[in-house]
């Protein structure tokens, strides 16, 4: 029978301040999801007030690093994408590798934060964690995005 054999997925990945800072790596960043195989739907340069950053982080608000990480992701211009792939989500996540930049050094030296992450804060770019997040993270992001209208056009021709 015709089954798909692949489910194609929708993320939101977003290159944070500290790799956006630094022409040479968000290149590299780029090019990171072209040669793995993302297409992207969507791409758009911006930059977030204190309060968008305090509404997207809501979760983790009176963690530790809250403050510290609302501060950064509103300190200057970031890029977010919508990405899609087979597994985008869980594809995206392993290529960033883990969100502690001690972790991603020594278990994941070639994921994304062991090449260039710097801190656990400042750690390069999100990725969205489920299907949950992914549906809420693109709208935040991009409200005028359709998903189910995207897929219903695009998902044909991806089989
Ligand atoms: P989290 O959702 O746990 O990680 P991930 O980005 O891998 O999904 O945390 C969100 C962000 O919060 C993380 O990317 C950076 C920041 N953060 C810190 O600054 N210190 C920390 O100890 C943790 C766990 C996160
Ligand atoms: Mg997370």
């Amino acid at each position: 029978s015709a089954r798909l054999s692949k489910v194609l997925q929708l993320t939101l990945a977003v290159i944070k301040p500290d790799a956006v800072a630094h022409p040479l790596m968000l290149e590299a960043l780029h090019q990171r999801i072209l040669d793995n195989n993302f297409g992207i739907v969507r791409c758009q340069d911006l930059v977030w007030r204190r309060q968008d950053s305090e509404r997207f982080y809501a979760e983790h608000s009176g963690r530790f690093f809250y403050q510290r990480l609302v501060e950064f992701m509103s300190s200057g211009p970031m890029r977010a994408y919508i990405l899609a792939r087979e597994d985008a989500i869980s594809h995206w996540r392993e290529l960033m590798g883990p969100t502690k930049v001690f972790r991603a050094r020594f278990n994941s030296p070639a994921s994304i934060r062991g090449q260039f992450g710097l801190t656990d804060t400042r750690n390069t770019t999100h990725g969205s964690d489920s299907l949950e997040s992914a549906q809420r993270e693109i709208t935040f992001f991009f409200p005028d995005f359709c998903a189910d209208e995207w897929m219903k056009k695009e998902e044909p021709l991806f089989r």
